[in-house]
Order: C-alpha cells, then sequence, then structure tokens
C-alpha cells in the first residue's frame, strides 16, 4: 500500500510520519482566495462540487500533503436538518436557534439530510477520482456536541453558554437534539464513505467545555455510538477522532469510542500525549497553529520536538487546530521540509 496516512492508521510506524493540516484549503492560500471569490460567499463555495474539489486540490499540488480533506463545513448538517444558515463575513456562523421542544420538531429526521447534501457526495466522488495515487481522502462532520453548541446559540460562543444552559434546564430537548445529530452524522459520514472517503474524521472543537461527567455523556457517548455504527456499515474505514482541549479525557478515548485514531490540540505537550494517548494507538496533531504565522527559528524546532517525541508510535502530523488566515504559506513548506529532513 502507497498511502502512508492507511499505513499508519492501520498502526505502522513509519520513518517519516504523514501529515496533512487542518483547514489546509483557507484564506492563508491566495488561489483559494480567488476561488472562493469566484465562488461569491462560503457556502456557494461548499455547495458547488467544481469548485469545491479545486479548492480541496489546491494545497495537495502546491505541498504534496499525504491527506485531502474534503472541502465542506461542519454546519452543512444543522442546514440540512431544515436549520437556517447563513456567515457574516468578519464574523462567522449565524443559525436560526434551537431553544426548546417546537424548535426541534420543526426539523427534519436524519435520514433526510441527503437532499441537501448530494453536492458535498458529488465532491467526494469527483476527489477520489482526482487525487494522486499515495494521498487519502478525509472525509468529517462534526461531532453532535460542538454542532449542538452552534444550532442552541444559533452562532459561534466563547464558553458555550447557552448549550450548557439548554443542558440544565430543558435537558429532554437537549438530549433529542443530541440524538438526532448522532443519527444524521452517522448518514452523513457513511454517505461521505460509499461516495469515496477513505477516511472519516469526527470534530468535537468544543469538547473541553464539558465537564465532569459531561464528558462521558456528550463527547465519549456520541462518538462510540457514531464510530461503533460506521464500523458495522463499513469495516475497515478507519476514523479519526478530535475532542479538542479533551485534557484527561483524551486519556482512554481510542478504547472508550472505538476511534483508530485521536488528534491532541496543542493544550497537551507532545512528550504528555505520546506518554498517555499514543499507547493506546495511533495520534495526530500538535503543533501550534501561531507558527505558521511566526515561522523561524521556533518552528523549525517545534517540529523536531513533537516529530520525536511521538516517533515511537503511529502518529500523524499535524497541527493542534486550523490554520489562521493570516499564516505565511512559506512557514508551511518550512513545517514539511523539517518534518522530512531525514528522509
Ligand atoms: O480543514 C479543511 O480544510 C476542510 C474544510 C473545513 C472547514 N471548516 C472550512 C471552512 C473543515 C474541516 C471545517 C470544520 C469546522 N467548521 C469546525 C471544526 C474545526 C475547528 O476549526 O474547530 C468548526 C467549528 C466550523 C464552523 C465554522 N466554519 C466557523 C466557526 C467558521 C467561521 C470562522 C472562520 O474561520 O472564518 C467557519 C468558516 C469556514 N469553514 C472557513 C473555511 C475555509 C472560512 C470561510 C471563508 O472562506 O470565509
Amino acid at each position: 500500500m502507497t498511502k502512508t496516512l492507511l499505513r499508519t492508521l492501520a498502526g505502522e510506524i513509519l520513518p517519516t510520519q504523514p501529515i496533512w493540516m487542518m483547514r489546509q484549503a483557507g484564506r492563508y492560500l491566495p488561489e483559494y482566495r480567488a476561488t472562493r471569490a469566484e465562488a461569491g460567499d462560503f457556502l456557494s463555495l461548499c455547495y458547488n462540487p467544481d469548485l469545491a474539489t479545486e479548492v480541496t486540490l489546491q494545497p495537495i499540488r502546491r505541498y504534496g500533503f499525504d491527506a485531502a480533506i474534503l472541502f465542506a463545513d461542519i454546519l452543512l448538517i444543522p442546514q440540512a436538518l431544515g436549520a437556517d444558515l447563513w456567515f457574516v463575513t468578519g464574523e462567522g456562523p449565524r443559525l436560526s436557534t434551537v431553544t426548546g421542544p417546537a424548535d426541534l420538531a420543526k426539523l427534519r429526521g436524519a435520514a433526510d439530510v441527503h437532499e441537501t447534501l448530494a453536492p458535498i457526495y458529488q465532491t467526494v466522488r469527483n476527489l477520489a477520482g482526482a487525487l494522486p495515487a499515495e494521498t487519502t481522502l478525509i472525509g468529517f462532520a462534526g461531532a453532535p456536541w460542538t454542532v449542538a453548541t452552534y444550532m442552541i446559540a444559533g452562532r459561534g460562543t466563547p464558553d458555550q453558554g447557552p448549550a450548557h444552559a439548554l443542558k440544565d434546564t430543558d435537558r429532554a430537548t437537549f438530549e433529542a437534539l443530541l440524538d438526532l445529530l448522532t443519527e444524521a452524522t452517522i448518514e452523513y459520514l457513511s454517505a461521505q464513505i460509499e461516495a469515496g472517503a477513505e477516511v472519516v474524521k469526527l470534530f468535537d472543537s468544543w469538547a473541553g467545555s464539558l465537564r465532569g461527567d459531561d464528558f462521558a455523556r456528550y463527547a465519549v457517548a456520541p462518538a462510540k455510538r457514531i464510530i461503533g455504527a460506521l464500523k458495522v456499515r463499513h469495516p475497515g474505514v478507519p476514523i479519526i477522532a478530535f475532542p479538542r482541549e479533551g485534557g484527561d479525557g483524551y486519556i482512554g478515548f481510542h478504547a472508550a469510542t472505538g476511534a483508530d485514531c485521536v488528534a491532541v490540540d496543542d493544550s497537551v505537550t507532545a512528550e504528555w500525549a505520546a506518554e498517555h494517548v499514543q499507547v493506546s494507538g495511533c495520534t495526530q496533531g500538535n503543533l501550534a497553529s501561531r507558527h505558521m504565522v511566526t515561522g523561524g527559528d521556533a518552528l523549525v524546532s517545534e517540529v523536531r520536538r513533537i516529530r520525536d517525541a511521538f516517533a515511537k508510535g503511529p502518529h500523524i502530523f499535524n497541527l493542534g487546530h486550523g490554520i489562521t488566515p493570516e499564516a505565511n504559506p512559506d512557514n508551511v513548506s518550512l513545517m514539511i521540509d523539517t518534518l522530512r529532513e531525514n528522509a
């Protein structure tokens, strides 16, 4: 098998770790900005299979990453369930809110998401036919808790306060929303796999705000249900879970959910993650995104440190979170060259 990402996910320790980057298709690239301008706005780009294929391929052409991630967004699922969704330039997403049983009742069923999402599956099919033979295609979805935080608040929130409040004041609605999202996510990821995604990743960007029992109930349990269902429907397709800022929750996450790989952000050190997380399976991460802005010797020494800390087990090199628009594209090359310097 030539695909280094799949070999690593199967547990092989390769002399050179495979690398890709969260948000690798994005505003730091001039070619992305040009295609996005052609599409008009961000959502039009997501739903245009030709242009979404093009922006997915741009970072592969420029850098030769070992994996391509489907260009889409975690908030397409709420939209496919019937929520209104729009993006305010410079501010972020806005959605119609779910604050009680009446809002929940207006949403569609999990099996009804495919009509809206059909163009996304077309992008996956395009990519499956267009990628170089050595490049792995990753599909993705948001985890139920993270997607719910946006649906409940109607926007991004620094502390996920509205979602925590609904959990405390109307747990039945909160849990019914998480159940619906869990089922819809199984449908969505399953369809991505059928269209040609070779790996899928579950982004739980706000898992870190789930404290105490809530982490087990609303980060671990939904991930376990989604991964369990996908393993039945698509045995052999590896799954990466990303419970961002999971802290001690990262420990045992492989076993608790069945994930093949656990991605770690940069709130933990690579040395800690190698000792406590990589012992249980493949890891991914965890260079701080700011090094893509600042570069230089600090970038080089951090890449070496992280690479070496994770060298004793299977590891996929990545950032701890997405690359930011102000990043310098040359620093991405420096990261890749440093990772591969001994190859
Ligand atoms: O990684 C990739 O290159 C694949 C595409 C991808 C996007 N979003 C494209 C995008 C992926 C995997 C995501 C995931 C996503 N989307 C997450 C989870 C990961 C994370 O970052 O924590 C979240 C929370 C979202 C929701 C979202 N989408 C927000 C809050 C925003 C606005 C903030 C911002 O960065 O502008 C987006 C917009 C978005 N999604 C952009 C891109 C390239 C920027 C939109 C633009 O071009 O204007």
